[in-house]
């Protein structure tokens, strides 16, 4: 059930706890880099800000915080058992620079708590947008027109329009259903399903024909009730076009200068070559871009704006994307040079794919990668590559010391993992290197907080007890090999990213 407080979102049941990387700052600059707009990185010392809005239990901001304790990062959300929720992280990694304010955001641009924040270089709201009222919307707009600096980079996300056109009936019967069985709202959105799921088998023509609503019936059956209340039972979830968001934000002044996710920028990649030949008919990004949705819709956006965004030429969009540097996030051995793309599976090879197999050798900048190919290819065309595969992360500090913020954060993250039986959340790892979180599996964080203890390798068959315990005895092998398997490919990483110690 909604409280007065909640205007129809979901607060009866707290949400999942996740980590998004698309919130990272050095992925929202990638995107601002590949669309040629300027962005001021943060060099080591400067105060740069950082501001969540809808930050559910707090994981981007206390992941941003602790790998950036010069910063100061301030994060909102209206639900006091977020906020108590991610608070109480903070407290226990005893992180000093993040504040957590339990603030409605139809009404905190006007107060007096809205003074305190500091103008952001880094704005995001993930998973808001689409589920929150008019109200909530126009008091957003209002707070990042206020609230973010000139040249500042805002990500946000929303479930998009044409992409959802097929199941937007399906989500009216969740909620009108649920809302009807009563009870607390994860509940609410199961009763829905239910009727949903019946639909669908009794040959109810739209549930079943349309592509869409039948697959989405079908892959959420399985998914954490909490989710499926927040994603479903909101009274005013809403998918929008691109068009209507960017419309909204330039009301805060904010352009339009990228998709956070690096692939989604590269046309070739995104559109056949006569869906190319149509966009080309345009030069203006907002139609450029409903052009893209009607060919490739995507069903969940993240949209980058920057305020006031200064635009680079040709060349020196080259060199500041030459000048990046890539740290592999995969094992040589798991390099994937074949991508699924929306565009179908795209084969990478020749200078291409031997860039993407030296990447995989250690941190490197982008330019030494395309110094070290034989044959052409662009800065934009590798690092929209390796890190849209997510096989690749941009790092923000190649060199630095991993700071004790970080360490302690990281610790109290792997303190809390005893089992690998674990609900479904997409959780990280703090570093300084890159300047934020890295997505990171309950069992890393529980390997990274034993190294950080001081254990090595040797230890894994303590670890495996300790993870076995929950596990049947006939499961015993395959809990070794799965962690024996993070051992070999993920710990390489972690100690790359100064995460644990060489
Ligand atoms: C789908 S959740 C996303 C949470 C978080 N960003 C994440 O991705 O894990 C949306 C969040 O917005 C918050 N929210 C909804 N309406 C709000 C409002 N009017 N003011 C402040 N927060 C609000 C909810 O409490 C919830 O935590």
């Amino acid at each position: 059930m909604s409280q007065t407080w909640s205007k129809g979102y979901v607060a009866d049941v707290a949400y999942i706890e996740g980590y998004y990387v698309q919130q990272s700052p050095m992925r929202l600059a990638l995107a601002c880099h590949i669309a040629g707009v300027a962005v001021d990185l943060p060099q080591p010392g400067d105060q740069a800000s950082y501001l969540e809005l809808g930050c559910g239990k707090g994981m981007g901001a206390l992941l941003t915080a602790a790998a950036n304790p010069g910063w100061q990062v301030t994060a909102i959300d209206y639900n006091p058992a977020h906020i108590a929720a991610a608070a109480a992280l903070a407290r226990a990694a005893r992180l000093d620079n993040v504040r957590f304010i339990e603030a409605d955001l139809s009404l905190l641009a006007e107060s007096r708590e809205a003074q305190s924040i500091p103008a952001a270089d880094f704005v995001s709201l993930h998973g808001l947008w689409s589920w929150v009222g008019p109200d909530v919307r126009a008091g957003i707009v209002r707070l990042l027109a206020a609230k973010t600096r000139p040249g500042g980079v805002v990500h946000l996300s929303y479930n998009a329009l044409p992409a959802w056109q097929g199941a937007i009936g399906m989500q009216r019967i969740v909620y009108e259903a649920g809302i009807r069985a009563g009870g607390r709202s994860d509940s609410q959105a199961e009763a829905g399903l239910a009727l949903a799921r019946d639909v669908k088998a009794a040959g109810g023509k739209y549930l079943a024909e349309s592509p869409m609503a039948s697959d989405l019936i079908d892959t959420i059956s399985g998914m954490e009730k909490a989710y499926l209340s927040h994603e479903f039972m909101s009274a005013h979830w809403c998918p929008f076009f691109h068009a209507d968001v960017a419309a909204a934000m330039a009301e805060a002044k904010l352009d339009w200068v990228a998709s956070a996710n690096p692939l989604e920028n590269f046309n070739e990649l995104m559109l056949t070559e006569e869906q190319r030949a149509l966009l080309d008919r345009y030069k203006d990004p907002i139609m450029r871009e409903l052009v893209k949705d009607t060919c490739q819709p995507r069903q969940l956006r993240h949209d980058v704006f920057v305020r006031g965004a200064r635009r680079l030429s040709d060349q020196e969009r080259d060199v500041v994307i030459g000048g990046l540097t890539l740290s592999p996030l995969v094992s040589p051995g798991e390099l994937q040079t074949k991508l699924q793309v929306p565009a179908g599976v795209a084969e990478m090879a020749g200078p291409l794919k031997d860039m993407m197999e030296m990447a995989m050798q250690g941190t490197a900048t982008v330019a030494d990668l395309l110094k070290s190919a034989k044959g052409r290819s662009s800065p934009i065309e590798l690092a929209s590559v390796l890190v849209g595969s997510n096989q690749c992360q941009i790092v923000m500090r190649p060199d630095d010391a991993q700071p004790d913020s970080a360490d302690r954060l990281n610790r109290v993250l792997a303190a809390r993992v005893d089992s690998i039986v674990e609900p479904k959340t997409s959780g990280g790892l703090a570093s300084s290197r890159l300047g934020g979180g890295l997505p990171a599996a309950t069992l890393v964080q529980f390997i990274a907080g034993r190294l950080l203890d001081g254990q090595r390798e040797d230890d894994a068959d303590a670890w495996i007890a300790q993870l076995s315990r929950d596990v049947l005895p006939e499961k015993h092998d395959r809990v070794r090999e799965v962690v024996t398997a993070a051992i070999e490919q993920r710990v390489p990483v972690l100690r790359r990213l100064g995460i644990v110690p060489q």
